[in-house]
């Protein structure tokens, strides 16, 4: 496995991969975009682009534009050795982990930003985050030249604005969203899950329940959002360590509130637990 460095490494790499062997077929580039402290729910996105995509490149970069102020920036977790150990494991053909300079030169001032949804749900306490991942995410894409893009459903906010971001940009990498990787015991997971005491790791649980709440509703025929948000909340009010971000039953595509469930709506929640924000969601209708 190859660790590349610099942007250019990574276009030479993905160039040479579609080039090479070209008598079995079209070669293809499956990235799958990472800000390291890889977990099993990473290693499915990578064993997902190792089976559609000719070749797979992680990428480990903790993007600083997506970090508010006051946000964990520099305590997020960086364990760089097991990362490539897991890449390597799973079957990547390459690590992409640039120094910030390489992503953002000195006086960089171009920036993505997809209006409207980038202020909805996790935008809306994060004013500055899907800015920055839509403009990281079009940067590893225009470098990578991947034909494929992996992402977990986890983050399905991410999902949306990168969606639209793709189709706005006409941009030729295209998006697979892969089921979100749960503990034995519900939670998902998360880089994140690292902070929690354990105590609150207990307390986090609420949140899956509190997704399986709504789903057990829906399949009991509920469709009311109303109904569904309230079931959810009173989940979560049973911890004391949890503070609600947001609870929404809405659109995925558009991320706006729907009131009664269709095919295709986003059940999707947020909250603290302790200090560390986390979010769960499923797929309704
Ligand atoms: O989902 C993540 O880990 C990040 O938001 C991403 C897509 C790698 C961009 O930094």
């Amino acid at each position: 496995m190859e660790i590349l460095r610099t942007v250019a490494e990574l276009r030479q790499w993905s160039r040479a991969h579609k080039i090479a062997n070209r008598a079995d077929g079209v070669n293809t580039i499956g990235l799958v975009p990472t800000m390291g402290a890889l977990h099993a729910g990473h290693a499915s996105l990578i064993r997902a682009a190792k089976v559609s995509c000719s070749q797979a490149v992680v990428s480990i970069f903790v993007n600083p534009t997506q970090f508010g102020p006051n946000e964990d920036f520099a305590r997020y977790p960086r364990t760089f050795e097991a990362d490539c150990a897991l890449a390597q494991a799973e079957g990547a053909g390459a690590v992409f982990a640039p120094p910030v300079e390489e992503l953002y030169p000195a006086g960089a001032a171009t920036f993505v930003e997809v209006e409207g949804l980038s202020k909805r749900l996790d935008g809306g306490s994060r004013p500055s985050h899907f800015r920055g991942v839509a403009t990281v995410v079009a940067k590893l894409f225009i470098a990578s030249e991947a034909d494929r893009a992996f992402f977990g459903q986890k983050d399905a906010a991410q999902v949306a604005v990168l969606r639209r971001m793709v189709a706005d940009l006409r941009l030729a990498t295209e998006i697979v969203v892969c089921p979100i990787v749960r503990e034995p015991d519900g939670l998902a997971l998360s880089s994140r899950n690292a902070y929690l005491s354990p105590g609150e790791r207990i307390q986090a649980l609420a949140l899956s329940r509190a997704i399986r709440q709504a789903q057990a509703l829906v399949a009991k025929g509920e469709r009311r959002a109303a109904a569904l948000i309230v079931a959810a909340r009173e989940v979560l009010a049973v911890e004391s360590a949890i503070r609600v971000d947001y609870i929404e039953l809405v659109d995925w595509a558009t991320l706006e509130p729907v009131e009664v469930a269709a095919p295709g709506s986003l059940f999707a929640l947020a909250a603290w637990v302790g200090a560390t924000r986390l979010i769960d969601n499923t797929i309704v209708g």
